[in-house]
């Protein structure tokens, strides 16, 4: 892990700024590399007790690919998986080498074997101060509570680094595991809407700042 190089960086940051020392007590702004366990141009964001987020890799692809094919995987987002030359040019056209700053899936790492198990984040909102918090994962990882992790972590970025004013969620019908997230965290649901083409129906969840304080 990268922990011994972070914790030299805020000691060395902490001389110089308490200000920013506090900000790396919940967010690694450690941009380029850090050498042994990051490549060249890696950007770790955020990192939780068991999870890091950081800029996707070329050694990611293998996994990325194998969640994005997996029907499972898939089916509450679009309903099957991608074909493998769809998952490979996904990765290398939208996932590798990003995302650069605050939005974007970041590729989530858990911790305890240096692997990546799935990218979660936020994504910019059409409207100023709003982002939509997004997650997915592998298979093998789902029911430890690694999803709510990080759903928490960005969660408490958003309200209070990024001081948005409110998030977005959308969840397919039927998609009772990401709803139970969504509500545990005081999302309410917003409405729904229907996709001409595939008949699938999305249902909408928001939590406001002032709502999230209470
Ligand atoms: C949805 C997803 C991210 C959940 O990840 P996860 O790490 O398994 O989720 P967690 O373990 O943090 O939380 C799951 C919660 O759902 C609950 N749950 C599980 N099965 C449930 C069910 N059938 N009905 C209601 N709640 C259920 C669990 O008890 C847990 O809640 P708790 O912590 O209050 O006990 C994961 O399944 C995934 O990546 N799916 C594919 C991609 C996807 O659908 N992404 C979301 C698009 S909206």
């Amino acid at each position: 892990m990268c922990d011994k190089e972070i914790k030299q960086i805020r000691l060395l940051l902490s001389r110089r700024s308490v200000e920013v020392a506090k900000l790396l007590a919940d967010i690694h702004w450690v941009a380029g590399t850090l050498q042994g366990h990051c490549s060249a141009g890696t950007m770790i964001f955020l990192e939780t007790e068991r999870l890091l987020f950081r800029t996707h890799e070329a050694r990611d692809e293998t996994d990325f690919v194998r969640m994005q094919t997996d029907s499972e995987v898939r089916r509450y987002m679009g309903g099957q998986g991608w074909p493998l030359e769809k998952a490979q040019h996904r990765f290398r056209t939208q996932y590798l080498d990003r995302p650069k700053r605050i939005y974007g899936l970041w590729a989530t790492i858990l911790k305890e074997d240096d692997r990546y198990i799935g990218s979660c984040g936020l994504r910019a909102g059409g409207k100023r101060g709003e982002a939509h918090l997004g997650y997915i994962l592998a298979k093998p990882y789902w029911g430890r509570g690694l999803a709510s992790e990080a759903a928490k972590a960005f969660i408490n970025l958003a309200f209070t680094k990024l001081r948005l004013s409110r998030l977005l969620a959308d969840v397919e019908q039927g998609h009772v595991v990401s709803q139970h997230i969504l509500k545990r965290f005081g999302f309410k649901y917003g409405g729904r809407e229907e996709i001409p083409q595939s008949g699938r129906v999305i249902f909408w969840y928001e939590l406001t700042r002032a709502a999230w304080r209470l």
